[in-house]
């Protein structure tokens, strides 16, 4: 469900047609509706309000301030992987006790940082990381809250890049030495064990792969409470996916309802870390046609969006729906959207059959409000989008596009190459 429609063929967000934004704020741009993502934050909610716990939203999928004060005004917290993550959070408002910290490589730095503004707990992935999490709690004279993050090795189905679950993997503890772990954990001074947490990938479209993996934790959690560690969170992670094309991923309910039928019995505040289904369809990238070109063996359509704007079809080849802005009549054509970038790889879609485009017309690429925008690049040296929120028929720009002044702004010439270069020869001779 989502909030871009068409009204009279003019593709609408909530209540403002999308060709208004692209006059007052130019193209490319990214587009939220706030009415979706508020809507998917609280079916999310809803479908565990019977269950003590968390909607952690995993702030990599989109790490905008306002996006973030949203949901922590709902009520939730979020999941960060980085330093910058978590100041982010901090900015936007959101408390330190709904923060949990995964990620494979968290420096003395970030560490610290964390256990200055009293995180939930660090999820951690390895025995060096928790021992170097002990000497930093032990150094500032407190004791850092943890949940250890377990590979249950599960194949969660989806594209290799972002699957997270298995053996293979770099992420988490493999189960077998999980209970040792535990057990080392449990003889640090400045350690506490709140929890365990698993995060088996990101879109997928089947229950079972969570199903089994929540099989597994069960199966360690009995164990651990026979050495004495009571598990009092459990973090099951983000990873439900959503529609791009023909897709069929269960419904938070039926996710939420398998979850809690084989949690049954079971006494601990859930976390879940949802990214991509809360803002994946509550966004789109916009962009505008330059020109159309015809090869021997291609058509291709032109847009000034480009793989530094939306990397996802480029990184791992992801299909994202395209749609005109106005909706006409027109012949339709097998045509390759591409965008102004200096490599074959910038595409948007390949051999999309679409109605004919000409210069000029705007177009919409749907459910990338996901690690679009947060995954975008300033390559080719090109100023990242501005990002606006519409709720109902007001519009608001929660990033404004960058300036090439922007861009320049952190770089330094050194002293030895400041003569200016208008002072070196000519080659022309002129
Ligand atoms: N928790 C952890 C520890 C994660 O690593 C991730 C995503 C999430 C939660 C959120 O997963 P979600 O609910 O969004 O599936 N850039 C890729 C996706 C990378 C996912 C990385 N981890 C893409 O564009 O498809």
């Amino acid at each position: 469900m989502h909030h871009f429609h068409y009204r009279d063929n003019e593709l609408f967000c909530e209540d403002v047609p999308l060709s208004q934004l692209a006059d007052e704020f130019g193209t490319p741009c990214y587009v939220y509706s706030h009415a979706t993502l508020h809507h998917h934050f609280t079916v999310f909610e809803q479908a565990f309000d019977d269950v003590p716990h968390i909607t952690c939203f995993s702030v990599k999928s989109n790490s905008n301030l306002a996006i973030l004060r949203l949901f922590a005004s709902l009520g939730g917290g979020v999941d960060i992987v980085s330093g910058g993550e978590l100041y982010r959070a901090r900015r936007a408002g959101v408390p330190p006790r709904k923060i949990v910290y995964s990620g494979v490589g968290k420096t003395k730095e970030e560490i610290e940082f964390a256990l200055r503004e009293g995180i939930l707990m660090f999820n951690i992935e390895s025995t060096q990381e928790l021992e170097a999490i002990n000497s930093s709690a032990a150094g500032m004279g407190i004791r850092a809250s943890i949940a250890l993050r377990v590979n249950p090795d599960v194949d969660p189905k989806t594209h290799p890049y972002i699957s997270t679950g298995l053996k293979k993997n770099k992420f988490g503890i493999d189960i077998e030495s999980a209970v040792k772990a535990y057990e080392r954990a449990k003889n640090l001074d400045h350690i506490e064990i709140l929890g365990l947490d698993c995060h088996i990938g990101s879109q997928l479209t089947e229950i079972s792969p969570f199903v089994d993996a929540l099989k597994r934790l069960r199966l360690l959690i009995e164990r651990l409470s026979g050495i004495g560690v009571n598990i009092r969170f459990l973090d099951l992670g983000g990873g439900l996916g959503i529609v791009y094309d023909q897709e069929t991923p269960p419904h938070p309910h039926e996710y939420a309802s398998a979850i809690k039928e084989e949690l049954s019995g079971l006494s601990c505040t859930l976390i879940f870390e949802p990214g991509r289904v809360i803002v994946g369809n509550a966004g789109i990238l916009m962009g505008k046609v330059l020109y159309t070109k015809r090869t021997l063996s291609k058509n291709f359509v032109i847009l000034d969006a480009a793989m530094n704007d939306l990397v996802r079809p480029s990184l791992y080849g992801s299909y994202h729906h395209i749609q005109p802005v106005f909706r006409r009549e027109r012949e339709m054509e097998m045509v390759d959207i591409v965008g102004p970038i200096c490599e074959s790889g910038d595409f948007l879609a390949r051999d999309r059959s679409l109605p004919m485009m000409q210069p000029g017309d705007l177009v919409a690429v749907m459910s990338a409000g996901a690690y679009g925008f947060s995954m975008s690049s300033n390559y080719n040296t090109r100023p990242r989008c501005p990002e606006i929120l519409v709720r109902g028929s007001e519009a608001h720009v929660i990033r404004r596009r960058e300036t090439w002044e922007d861009l320049v702004s952190l770089e330094s010439i050194p002293v030895f190459l400041t003569a200016p270069p208008e002072s070196a020869p000519d080659p022309t001779g002129r």
